[in-house]
Formats: C-alpha cells, sequence, structure tokens
C-alpha cells in the first residue's frame, strides 16, 4: 500500500510535529534560534569566561555550545524532550565542547539553578508565572537573568534590548525579590 519511503517520511513527519507540539504542555514550545540571534543574546548577557551559564528548556542545545565555545563559559541545561537532549549532546561532542556543556534530561520546575550566573529562559509567561517567584530564592544574589521575547511580570529590567525582545534582571536579594507581584 504505502511504499517504505513514504512510511519514513510520515514518521519523521510525526517525530518533528511531536517536538514542536509536546513541550507546548510542559511549558513552552520549541523554536530553535538563528546563530546571529544566539550570539545576540549571548552578548547582551555579557557572559564572562568561567561564568556557569543556565538554559532552562534548552532544546537542541544550541545557546549552550555557543556559550561554551565562543565565550569559554561552563554551560548547564535542562529539557524534558529526550531526543532534543540526545541532539544536544551530540551537537556538543561535535563541536568540541562536551566537556563544558551538561545538558540533563529533565523538568526545568525541579531543576537545582544554585550555580548559575547566568539563567537564560525562553519560556512562555505561563511557565514564567509557575517559576516566579519562588526560583529566586534559590538564585545566587549576583544572578543576572536573561529572558527572550517574555518580560518577566512584576520586575523591572535593569537592561531591555532596543528591540525591546531582550530582558536583563541583575537580582538584589532582599528588596526586588519581595516586588514581584
Ligand atoms: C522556546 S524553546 C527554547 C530552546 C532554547 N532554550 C533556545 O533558546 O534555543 C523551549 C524549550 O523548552 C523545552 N521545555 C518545555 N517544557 C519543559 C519542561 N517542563 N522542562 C524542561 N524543558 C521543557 C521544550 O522542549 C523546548 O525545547
Amino acid at each position: 500500500m504505502f511504499e517504505l519511503h513514504t512510511i519514513i517520511l510520515i514518521c519523521g513527519l510525526l517525530l518533528l510535529a511531536a517536538m514542536v507540539i509536546l513541550p507546548v504542555f510542559f511549558g513552552a514550545p520549541w523554536h530553535p534560534l538563528l546563530p546571529g540571534t544566539i550570539r545576540r543574546i549571548l552578548r547582551f548577557t555579557e557572559l564572562r569566561p568561567g561564568e556557569t551559564f543556565c538554559d532552562l528548556g534548552c532544546g537542541e542545545g544550541r545557546v549552550l555550545i555557543a556559550a561554551a565555545k565562543e565565550f569559554s563559559a561552563n554551560a548547564i541545561g535542562v529539557e524534558i524532550d529526550p531526543l532534543k537532549v540526545l541532539l544536544a549532546r551530540q551537537l556538543a561532542r561535535m563541536n568540541g565542547v562536551d566537556d563544558r556543556v551538561r545538558v540533563v534530561r529533565g523538568n526545568l520546575f525541579d531543576f537545582d539553578t544554585g550555580s548559575a550566573d547566568v539563567l537564560y529562559l525562553y519560556l512562555t509567561h505561563q511557565a514564567m508565572d509557575k517559576l516566579f517567584p519562588d526560583i529566586l530564592k534559590k538564585l545566587k544574589p549576583s544572578v543576572r537573568i536573561v529572558s527572550y521575547r517574555f518580560c518577566l511580570r512584576g520586575m523591572t529590567p535593569d537592561k531591555v534590548s532596543e528591540d525591546k525582545t531582550l530582558f536583563l534582571y541583575q537580582l538584589d536579594k532582599g528588596t526586588k525579590i519581595n516586588t514581584y507581584h
């Protein structure tokens, strides 16, 4: 009835659809970024060599890989989709940064962010509302939180990109932590 290559094509499309659509129900859809956007995000964070860069919902790990490769950071990410975890680990190996990129398969809402110098988020407002304000208690006081596309509701950013797609929050525990509504 169906030829083998048609079945393979249909399976591939179903897999891709699952990788894009299923994560919506866990926190955020998958939306791979252009290389120029990744570089712009990392420059915006003012990431320094040796800092720990953490990506909650790291997808295929390209932001982590660029953080390690181009900014000499230690990069750590968590991703719920096992296929993207495999892809991210493979890409890190292929880019020669698997010693500085750690990709954990898990739920971002349970992830330990205590070592992050920079916490990067590309999630939905709904997911961030679930994370904040509780996550603030688990972060270093000096952490820089950078969110792409979605600002943190109830917190005032310390820096906003010209096109208003990037928001940086420099935590100041004890004051801003209480201003989240
Ligand atoms: C918009 S993408 C961002 C990917 C990457 N951070 C980037 O900037 O390119 C959101 C990612 O979060 C993942 N995700 C959604 N809900 C999650 C959850 N509860 N725990 C871990 N990862 C999750 C999705 O699978 C998807 O890869």
